[in-house]
């Protein structure tokens, strides 16, 4: 089966070959959600490294168990992709940054990070990543599921001033194919490059696109402060009244604090 717009795989697949020996690259016109079926794939035994691109997701996953729909509904109103592989890195701390990190790279300069894994352009959120393992730890490491979310085109309706960015609006030509193959190759690289070095090599560049560096913020768990960025493994560095906090839990989300 395969999509109905014009995903190139097969050069995406040239590409990556390469770096991760067995790759292969799949779009699926309709699945409830690229995660999930990635997932289903490794307990039944099929953990080939895999990129699974979804035209359309009926149950589409968002971190801490909220729906995500990108875009409108229809084939290239947005990007969803998971890419599954075995990975065995001595730290699993900050591969969610990372991957935001060589995604926003792949994409535009002025694309920021807001911790720990979304992508905001002029102060809204633009993509999406769920990070995912299937099964219990093996020695060699896990079945990792790594699910991008990107807007494409734009949310019709709604409140305008919340509505979420979406990529065309940052650039006209990246639709949905040629953001797909404009990052899979550098994201691989960028994965493997983690399960070797970690993440303390990808803070520096990471706060560079920090969105909130400098800026007063509020925590889902109450605590306020000055967001300093990111510390090497992937903590979000908060000076509050009572010292430095370093967050480590993806559980906890931030939001800056409006100006007095
Ligand atoms: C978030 O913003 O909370 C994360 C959104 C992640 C969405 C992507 S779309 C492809 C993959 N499949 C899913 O069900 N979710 C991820």
């Amino acid at each position: 089966m395969s999509g109905s717009l014009s995903w190139r795989l097969d050069a995406i697949e040239q590409a990556v070959a390469p770096v991760l020996p067995g790759f292969i690259a799949e779009v699926l016109p309709e699945i409830d959600s690229t995660n999930t079926e990635l997932i289903r794939r490794a307990r039944a035994g099929r953990d080939a490294p895999t990129l699974l691109v979804a035209e359309r997701q009926t149950a589409g996953r968002g971190r801490m168990g909220r729906h995500w729909q990108g875009g409108p509904g229809e084939p290239g109103g947005a990007l969803a992709f998971s890419l599954g592989l075995p990975l065995a890195p001595a730290d699993w701390s900050g591969l969610s940054l990372a991957v935001g990190l060589s995604v926003a790279e792949s994409l535009h300069p002025d694309i920021r990070l807001k911790w720990p894994n979304d992508l905001w352009w002029q102060g809204r959120k633009l993509a999406g990543i769920l990070v995912e393992t299937a099964g219990t730890a093996q020695a060699d490491g896990r079945f990792v599921v790594i699910g991008v979310g990107i807007n494409v085109e734009p949310l019709e309706g709604g409140d305008f001033s919340t509505r979420p960015a979406w990529l065309k609006a940052l650039d006209p030509a990246l639709d949905a194919p040629t953001a797909l193959g404009r990052l899979v190759q550098p994201l691989v690289r960028a994965v493997r490059g983690f399960e070797r070095h970690g993440f303390a090599p990808l803070a520096e560049r990471f706060n560079a696109r920090d969105a909130f560096a400098g800026l007063a913020v509020r925590l889902s768990d109450g605590t306020e402060g000055q967001a300093l960025g990111v510390a090497a493994n992937g903590a979000l560095r908060v000076q509050t009244d009572t010292g430095l906090r370093e967050i480590i839990s993806s559980e906890v989300s931030v939001r800056p604090l409006p100006s007095a």
